[in-house]
């Protein structure tokens, strides 16, 4: 990694932990390696973007539905998915210090461990599905898996969804939630870890239109990237090879991003055909076929599939929207996402008049999106603490606005302050958010 590039990474690191985005997961107990919290400012922030995606491809939409389903699924799901066999990554240990490694992304001959040259053992497929038990016998009929990616529910779910909606091809299930991947190398903060949020849509189409419904995703993808934050210049497509491809994809762009530790995998879009259904059709043994309501064609859809890693999605808005602007620095998230849209104070916490004042202010633009409140300090160290969180306005009640019935209210991006009556405040940031 390069300097700059490892500096980036420390401050970002540094920031999330100190200002309460994201904590090491169990600290007090030592950690859980490579496990992580999102913290009072990163749940929020979390929370806008989820509610971003959902908005953006959901309920914007005519054509794409919502499901939430449950993490744990019938074993059978994933013998007809072909994860119970293909989902798995080559796995080496290193014969001197026993440090196992994924095979494929080795650079070169040594150990990255412990430098030992030529160690390794034969490379092992090893399965990335983590299993648990349900119920109390720890026996081979009660294994279940944690669903390795949410897709499979879309699938799965596909029958009652065309049933219970009057959704017509072409259209998408959309969800969001939690996936599970005992990775062998997890690592790089958020980046990959073995439990992870994704936000997939899987789109029904017939056949005959899926390179055209391929090309409105990857649009799609792009928009959202622009609305989220994301440094486009840092943002670039790879075309996936055959041979590299997951075993049911007939094509896959990945969108790969421009961390510090190298360009790796962002999003990714997919080309799934209609494997899925076909395959939980033979297993089930049930009809998954859609009947075209005008030409009465019966036909298993299609499927294309954009996916967005959450977790990735706040690595890389943070390290876009990081800035130093001198001795300053703030994250210029754009407002929408940002995890409060105004923060609120006195200019003296000892000031009752003032206090009185601004906890009016801030009561009444809770009711309308998330303030925060500060009365710690100095206007000056208040400023700093907002800036770090991305809060794009501070709102200062000061003897003037006992008078005038104005406020000072700072622009985050430009530091720049304006006043402002307090009955325009509303709308004033709402115009921004
Ligand atoms: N349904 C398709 C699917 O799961 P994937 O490329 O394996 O495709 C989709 O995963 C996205 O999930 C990735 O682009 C990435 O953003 C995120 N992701 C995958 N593995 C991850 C991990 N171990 N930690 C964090 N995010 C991960």
């Amino acid at each position: 990694m390069e300097k700059t590039e490892q500096n980036l990474m420390d401050k970002v690191l540094s920031l999330a932990k100190r200002r309460g985005f994201v904590f090491p997961s169990s600290e007090i107990y030592g950690g859980l390696a490579n496990t992580w919290d999102y913290g009072p400012v990163g749940a929020q922030l979390k929370k806008n973007i989820k509610d971003l995606w959902w908005r953006m491809f959901v309920e914007s939409r005519e054509d794409v539905v919502g499901i939430d389903a449950a993490l744990l699924m019938n074993p059978k799901v994933w013998e007809a998915s072909g994860h119970l066999k293909e989902f798995s990554d080559p796995l080496v240990e290193c014969k001197k210090c026993h440090g196992r490694m994924r095979a494929d992304t080795l650079e070169g001959d040594e150990c990255p461990y412990c430098g030992e040259k030529n160690s390794f053992t034969e490379a092992k497929q090893f399965n990335l599905m983590l299993k648990t038990f349900l119920g109390p016998a720890e026996e081979q009929a009660n294994v279940v898996y944690f669903r390795p990616e949410t897709a499979q529910a879309m699938f799965v779910d596909f029958k009652n969804v065309i049933q219970s909606t009057r959704v017509r091809i072409p259209f998408g299930i959309a969800q969001m939630g939690k996936a599970f991947r005992n990775e062998i190398t997890p690592g790089n903060f958020i980046f990959r870890t073995r439990e992870f949020e994704q936000m997939e849509i899987e789109y029904f189409v017939n056949e005959n239109t899926w390179a055209e419904n391929f090309e409105h995703w990857r649009e799609e993808m792009w928009k959202w990237m622009k609305a989220v934050g994301i440094d486009e210049n840092k943002v670039h497509e790879l075309e996936i090879p055959d041979g590299d491809r997951a075993h049911y994809s007939k094509r896959t762009i990945d969108f790969e991003f421009d961390y510090p530790f190298g360009r790796k995998e962002l999003y990714g879009l997919a080309y799934r055909t209609n494997f899925d259904l076909t395959n939980h059709e033979n297993v089930s043994g049930e009809n998954l076929k859609y009947r075209d309501p005008e030409t009465g064609e019966e036909y298993l859809p299609h499927v294309i599939e954009p996916t967005w890693g959450v977790d990735r999605t706040i690595l890389a808005v943070l390290l876009s929207s990081y800035k130093e602007d001198g001795e300053r620095v703030y994250l210029a998230l754009p407002p929408r996402i940002a995890p409060y849209k105004a923060a609120v104070f006195p200019l003296l916490a000892n000031k009752p008049e003032l206090v009185k004042k601004a906890r009016e202010i801030f009561d009444n633009l809770k009711m309308e999106f998330p303030v925060i409140w500060d009365d710690r300090g100095n206007i000056g160290k208040r400023y700093y603490a907002q800036d770090e969180i991305g809060t794009p306005f501070c709102i200062t009640v000061d003897f003037d606005s006992l008078e005038k019935n104005d406020v000072t209210i700072r622009n985050r991006d430009t530091g720049m302050q304006d006043r402002i009556e307090i009955d325009r405040l509303i709308q004033y940031v709402k115009e921004a958010i």
